[in-house]
């Protein structure tokens, strides 16, 4: 059986209930455990986006710890499924004057509220490990996002059968509901998703700080005419 096949049958060891229930306890410790350890992935996915011509969507934007690292000159929309997360983030744009943030909106990734083509740029920070259906996120990124644009990924992928994967797919099999992520990761869930899509194309693949844990992926949505979101238009959305 293939590595994402054996993902996909063990999803039911995570679904957005649990995942809700899990950052619900989170929340008030998440910027304690998580800030520093997972910074260098939120600079990077910030600095990938900088070059974005036109909005920016931040999916599991969480307390926002990435949304100061945005450039004053851009213009993000945050999502979360989890209330607690969200209304940290919000405490966060008020106290830090973040006037590059449009917009936090609570929202299943697999079901966003956003037209077709809304966005230049969609990133995901320490996400896709942490929701059921992984591919099922990335159609929902590629739908709104608008050609030429590119999605930025961040998370944990998984090596192959040493003892850290052994160890991971145990952790997986027992911890993952309580956890709310999966620590199982394997590269063909992305790398797969990309094959079936031929309008999108991988860019880059890097590992980052610390220790190669985690991995910065770039997938650009192929435009019939490059640079089409040089001349796409400001967003406008009616956001809370
Ligand atoms: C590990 S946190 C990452 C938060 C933030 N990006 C960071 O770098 O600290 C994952 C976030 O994804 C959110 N999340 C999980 N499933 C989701 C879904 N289906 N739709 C939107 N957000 C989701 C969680 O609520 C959580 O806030």
């Amino acid at each position: 059986m293939s590595e994402a096949r054996n993902y996909f049958r063990d999803v039911e060891t995570l679904d957005n209930g649990n995942v809700e229930a899990a950052y619900a306890r989170w929340a008030p410790i998440y910027d304690l455990t998580f800030d520093v350890l997972l910074k260098p992935g939120r600079r990077a996915a910030a600095a990938a986006a900088s070059g974005a011509r036109g909005p920016i969507l931040d999916v599991g934007v969480g307390t926002g710890l990435e949304l100061p690292l945005f450039s004053r000159h851009t213009q993000v929309v945050g999502v979360d499924l989890s209330e607690p997360m969200l209304r940290r983030a919000a405490q966060r744009v008020r106290r830090e004057r973040l006037d590059q943030v449009a917009g936090l909106v609570k929202m299943d990734a697999t079901r966003m509220a956003f037209p077709d083509a809304t966005f230049a740029c969609v990133v995901a920070p320490y996400m896709l490990t942490v929701v059921p259906e992984p591919q099922a996120v990335l159609d929902e990124l590629a739908r709104v996002l608008r050609p030429g644009g590119e999605i930025v990924l961040v998370n944990h992928v998984s090596g192959k059968d040493d003892a850290v994967a052994l160890f991971e797919a145990w952790l997986d099999r027992h911890m993952a509901p309580k956890l709310g992520w999966r620590p199982q990761f394997p590269w063909s869930i992305i790398g797969d998703w990309i094959d079936r899509n031929p309008q999108m194309k991988l860019v880059e693949r890097r590992p980052l700080a610390p220790f190669g844990l985690f991995t910065l992926t770039r997938i650009e949505r192929v435009s019939a005419e490059r640079n089409e979101c040089a001349k796409s238009a400001p967003l406008e959305l009616a956001l809370a």
